[in-house]
């Protein structure tokens, strides 16, 4: 939602202090419908046609981007299906490789030959094969149907039309909904489940400033990992076998070491997960005042409690050292989120919005009460907001609270529910297993059950919590709890891993698993039942009124903006967002550089941290200044920033310069705009970006990849223009 107030006016104006080159670079567009960008693209810098972003009929660069394992981005940089991503996207992969004896996640891991490559289970990487606006469609079977069956027509007209366009061509597809439920697009895609890892940096340069850095420029870190994605031999998707063969991809990026400066031409082409752009200032004050802090509070309890465990033994921590991260990207997220919401006066933003909003919609009875009604719908809610960020972050924090709720869920349902949940449980006892460190897990259980007990009003703790702390009571809540932990521990068959599945191999029956006492316990936070009994109808009112809102301003602001080109929240589908490699200022008398080098790395060095240490031939390469052909002007660029618009689901993704070749990789947000997923702001939010010289620096000097370094196509400058620069200096 662009907003012409005066604020903004004064954020352009410093914004054109940094430098004169500010240009477009909001927006995660639709890459089927980027002509409509085209002009501006190509004013910009950009020197190819929308056909060669999108296209069905001959290869564009879409082919050569992939959603890496749903919840990242990839890209094809080789004729042999050689995937780039980000080191936090293969993090998983790697630590799932690493024990303390053949450690790939501390030392790094390069495969010199395809045999070397190492499997991944579960993982798997998607091409878009196509996109087709369905809205018409999808409009045509909700037509006249009151207002609660809509949402679930519409999810099976979804399905339909994605099985009659998918029927017999071994593609899959979906549809999805954007501006709100205002428009629906099919999206077809082709679906490869044999990717293997190539290798990684070790996890010192790959996640080099670890937490501390995290969300924050500058920044110095070689976030990138290499993968490949296999087929059978007639090159189509095949579940995993040792003689698939490399997939030879309709398009690969070739990848440019001519570097870049401020202002230059850059592109973001991935998958963004998801933003919330539209979110009234009811919705903004919700969160800062109650939901975030909750999560990050939750998370911090967590977070401890593995620190303790990781930081006493090695296969601990390698066993956590994912999920922990995972955990801790966001607790940071949201701490930055809620500051940053605040120090840019984004509620006050929205309620001027607002205004304007309602001044404009007055003499239209569809729309004029919205914001009212946003208002009263907030107002009823507030009040259960917390208790509802409880059960995610907090009750089922733990897996094995989850491995239980998903069984007693389905034992409610009878025998033949419960046989399924018992099948899927079982074979999923590999990443329960993986997860589960008994002595955190008590320690979490109980401080987040006292946090619960101490944070809510006793008229909101439910009828089981309060006779578990009368039964238990010893004086205070955490120790109450832990009395209980004890109990449960001693007493379950279902919680430790070897008891649980010993249990499920007696292939025992719905009133055998009641009998347990922590089947009695996690009964009562099945998410649906613990809403229902504890906060009655408020939140399905809440989420029903909220869509039925959020439907009808969208479609407000859409004919208000008619003409104007706009773009809907991010949802996991491909988009592509543009602008220029872009410096900026985070406070008054402070200009930030596009880019950061190995200096800087060398810098941050501390001998033996958990963040900031470095592989002795980073530090060896580093003295001899052997950069080879990656240097510039006689250092190595490291990272760098652009103005343009991700988010997460974005990470890996390709950055493209205005002749389609990859300068390098997405991989984070700064600190200044967190609050970038709600609303963007154009002075702060930066995109950083992985160079790609540093990529194929760490690949080829440091680790002597050399057969992965001569299957990509690597775009030198021209030599003349070397010369040139050469004399200059
Ligand atoms: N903040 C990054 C993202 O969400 C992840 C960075 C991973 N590094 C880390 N230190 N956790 O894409």
């Amino acid at each position: 939602m662009r907003k012409r107030n005066a604020l903004v006016a004064f954020f352009l104006t410093c914004a054109l202090l940094v430098s004169t080159i500010v240009r477009a670079d909001e927006g995660m567009w639709i890459p089927m419908l980027i002509g409509k960008n085209y002009d501006q693209m190509k004013k910009q810098g950009f020197k190819l046609t929308p056909e060669d972003l999108y296209s069905i009929n001959k290869a564009s660069l879409k082919d050569a981007i992939v959603s890496f394992g749903g919840f990242c981005t990839g890209e094809i940089v080789s004729k042999n299906g050689l995937i780039f991503t980000n080191h936090h996207c293969g993090y998983d992969a790697v630590a799932s490789h690493s024990t303390p004896l053949d450690n790939i996640l501390d030392n790094g891991f390069w495969a010199k030959s395809y045999a070397e490559e190492k499997p991944v289970p579960g993982l798997f990487v998607n091409f878009l094969v196509r996109m087709e606006d369905v809205t018409s469609k999808v409009n045509a079977a909700v037509q006249g149907l009151p207002e609660a069956q809509k949402a679930a027509k519409i999810e099976e007209v979804g399905k339909q039309i994605a099985e009659a366009a998918t029927k017999g061509t071994g593609y899959e597809g979906f549809v999805r909904d954007f501006y709100k439920g205002n428009q629906y697009f099919l999206y077809i895609f082709q679906k490869f489940n044999d990717v293997r890892l190539v290798g990684t940096p070790p996890q010192s340069i790959g996640k080099f400033g670890g937490d501390t850095d995290n969300w924050v420029w500058p920044r110095h870190t070689g976030d990138f990992t290499v993968f490949r994605v296999y087929a059978s031999k007639d090159n189509k998707p095949a579940t995993y076998a040792a003689d698939n063969k490399p997939y030879t991809p309709k398009k690969f990026l070739p990848v440019s070491i001519k570097g870049t400066k401020n202002g230059d031409f850059s592109m973001v082409y991935g998958f963004p997960g998801r933003t919330d752009r539209f979110l009234t200032s009811y919705g903004v004050k919700l969160a800062t005042e109650k939901v975030s802090p909750t999560i990050v509070k939750l998370r911090d309890i967590r977070l401890k409690a593995w620190k303790e465990e990781m930081d006493k033994d090695v296969a601990t921590r390698l066993k956590l050292s994912s999920k922990y991260a995972s955990i801790a990207n966001y607790w940071k997220y949201f701490i930055g989120q809620t500051e940053q919401l605040k120090r840019l006066k984004i509620y006050e933003q929205k309620q001027k919005g607002e205004a304007d909003f309602t001044r404009w919609a007055a003499s239209n009875p569809t729309y004029a009460g919205l914001i009212s009604g946003y208002e009263k719908a907030y107002e009823a809610y507030q009040p259960f907001a917390i208790e509802r960020t409880y059960i995610n972050e907090g009750f089922l924090a733990t897996s094995w609270v989850r491995q239980l709720v998903t069984l007693a869920a389905a034992a409610r349902q009878g025998e033949a529910k419960f046989a399924e949940a018992k099948n899927y449980v079982s074979s999923s006892l590999g990443d329960y297993e993986e997860t589960y460190n008994e002595k955190a897990d008590k320690k979490i259980f109980a401080k987040i059950h006292a946090a619960f007990y101490n944070d809510l009003p006793k008229s909101q703790h439910p009828k089981f919590y309060t006779t578990i702390a009368q039964d238990n009571w010893q004086g205070n809540p955490e120790e109450t709890f832990n009395k209980y932990a004890e109990y449960l521990w001693n007493n379950s068959d279902l919680i430790r891993p070897d008891k649980l599945k010993a249990f499920l191999a007696k292939n025992p029956s719905v009133p055998d698993f009641e009998k347990d006492p922590a089947y009695q316990y996690a009964v009562n936070v099945i998410p649906a039942d613990f809403i229902k009994a504890n906060m009655g109808s408020a939140v399905s009112e809440f989420e029903t009124t909220k869509a039925t809102l959020d439907n009808l301003y969208l479609k407000a602001l859409l004919e208000k903006n008619k003409g104007k080109l706009m773009y809907p929240d991010a949802n996991s589908t491909m988009r592509i967002t543009y602008g220029n490699v872009q410096n900026y200022s985070p406070k008054d008398g402070i200009t930030y550089n596009t880019i950061t080098t190995i200096d800087g790395v060398m810098q941050k060095y501390v001998p033996g941290d958990s963040e900031f240490d470095l592989p002795k031939s980073l530090i060896d390469a580093y003295n001899s200044r052997n950069f080879g052909q990656y240097a510039e002007n006689g250092t190595l660029v490291v990272n760098f920033i652009t103005n343009n618009d991700i988010t997460g689901g974005n990470s890996g993704s390709p950055v493209i310069n205005g002749n389609g070749e990859l300068i390098g990789l997405a991989f984070d947000g700064n600190w200044e705009a967190m609050s970038g997923d709600i609303a963007f702001d154009k002075q702060y939010k930066r995109t950083i970006c992985v160079d790609s010289r540093y990529v194929l620096w760490c690949i080829d000097v440091l680790g002597g990849a050399k057969n992965i370094i001569s299957e990509l196509d690597i775009r030198k400058n021209e030599p003349r223009a070397v010369t040139k620069k050469a004399v200059k200096k």
